[in-house]
């Protein structure tokens, strides 16, 4: 959608996968859908260092909504959000974060709640945008092919109707299936900022692989329709939660980094481990993911000895490699060379371990490098050429 934003993936905080439609906020005060929630978290981004590295996101999901008023205008429930929406839309602006919403584009949202049905488009764009709301995520559930197909491109012209720039996350695909002909990519692309292509993601590793590979699956489609400005949604991170390992953590921040996929974390921000904090906010893996030129990297390969390699083309010839483990055994030594990778062999590469830090320099395309991956985990290399071999220009 060219409305001048997410030029690269948006980073942030996304309530759903985490806190789900806990709304028990007389026994689970902490964690129930409620603006002391949202407020905790806004204050961690900003003060935990999220927020200066690019994590500015801090986005409601389902399960706030009350009712409509007598005007018809949707209401967040009174016992949870007290001060309503705008009141939390300026306490994220204060801090520097900005503040997405949830809405369904059907009869209820998929927990039951209020949906934004067709006559409903333009008064709750406007609603959102009176609040000074920055995104709006609409799902859905309880809507039929007919009315997404009318709704979402309306939803999208109301929202630029009110003036306010409010990204557009779009859940239609994932109602359609994910592919052409249902899916048409080139609309989405014209009317949303991103969209779920997918299942939801759930708290283990198994998802995550299930959802990847059905992104490598249908790579042919979804990798060239994505860009600055329209970016497929594999979905939130769950870094932090309780499905993943250390390595398999740092896997699907791998993943989805050369995925250019949004990086909406899930998680407990006031409780979250050292470690996962340094898996999220890793400064070479944030540049990769929001690299200018927005290209989606795709695998390139795929072993039998169940290693998988994907490659992302970044800006200045840089590219990204990810090297994942499918395996249950042991550290893997996997050699190969720059060559069976199909880089040009005009040049002479270094690369840089994005985990470690390492570097590893004097990289030809006949040089055999080995990388030791831990079951379930990444090594992940930014790599970039420090010299053209100019070897037919010396010639003449
Ligand atoms: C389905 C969506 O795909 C999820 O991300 C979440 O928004 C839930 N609905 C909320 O009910």
């Amino acid at each position: 959608l060219d409305n001048g934003l997410l030029q690269t993936p948006p980073m942030g905080w996304l309530a759903w996968e985490r806190f789900r439609c806990n709304i028990n906020c007389e026994e689970d005060p902490k964690n129930c859908i409620s603006e002391h929630l949202f407020m905790e978290m806004a204050d961690r981004l900003a003060k935990d260092g999220w927020r200066d590295l690019g994590y500015v996101y801090l986005n409601i999901d389902d399960c706030w909504i009350g009712g409509r008023d007598t005007e018809g205008r949707l209401v967040p429930d009174s016992k949870r959000f007290p001060h309503g929406i705008a009141f939390l839309a300026d306490y994220a602006h204060s801090l520097g974060l900005k503040l997405g919403i949830y809405a369904d584009m059907g009869n209820l949202t998929c927990m039951g709640y209020p949906g934004t049905t067709l006559n409903k488009v333009k008064q709750d764009a406007q609603t959102f945008a009176e609040w000074k709301v920055d995104m709006l995520k609409l799902d859905g559930c309880f809507s039929t092919q007919e009315d997404r197909a009318k709704g979402y491109p309306m939803m999208a012209s109301a929202l630029n109707a009110t003036g306010r720039p409010i990204a557009f996350s779009c859940s239609w695909p994932a109602y359609e299936g994910g592919l052409p002909p249902k899916v048409n990519y080139t609309l989405l692309a014209n009317i949303c900022n991103l969209w779920r292509n997918y299942d939801d993601i759930q708290d283990s590793w198994q998802d995550v692989l299930s959802i990847l590979d059905w992104f490598v699956r249908h790579q042919d489609v979804l990798q060239p329709v994505a860009g600055p400005g329209h970016w497929n949604d594999p979905d939130m991170l769950i870094i932090g939660n309780f499905g993943l390992s250390f390595e398999q953590a740092r896997a699907q921040m791998a993943l989805w980094t050369v995925l250019a996929a949004p990086l909406f974390m899930s998680t407990d921000l006031r409780t979250i481990s050292a470690q996962n904090v340094e898996i999220l906010q890793n400064p070479l893996m944030i540049k990769i993911n929001q690299d200018p030129l927005g290209i989606q990297g795709r695998r390139i390969l795929k072993e039998k000895s169940h290693i998988e390699v994907f490659m992302r083309p970044l800006s200045e010839e840089a590219s990204a490699l990810v090297f994942l483990s499918r395996r249950t055994d042991m550290p893997y030594r996997y050699s190969s060379s720059l060559g069976r990778l199909k880089f040009p062999s005009s040049r002479l590469y270094e690369a840089q371990d994005v985990f470690s830090g390492e570097i590893i320099t004097d990289l030809n395309t006949k040089t055999n490098f080995t990388v030791i991956i831990n079951p379930s985990g990444v090594v992940m290399w930014y790599l970039y050429p420090i010299q053209t071999l100019k070897l037919s220009k010396w010639k003449s």
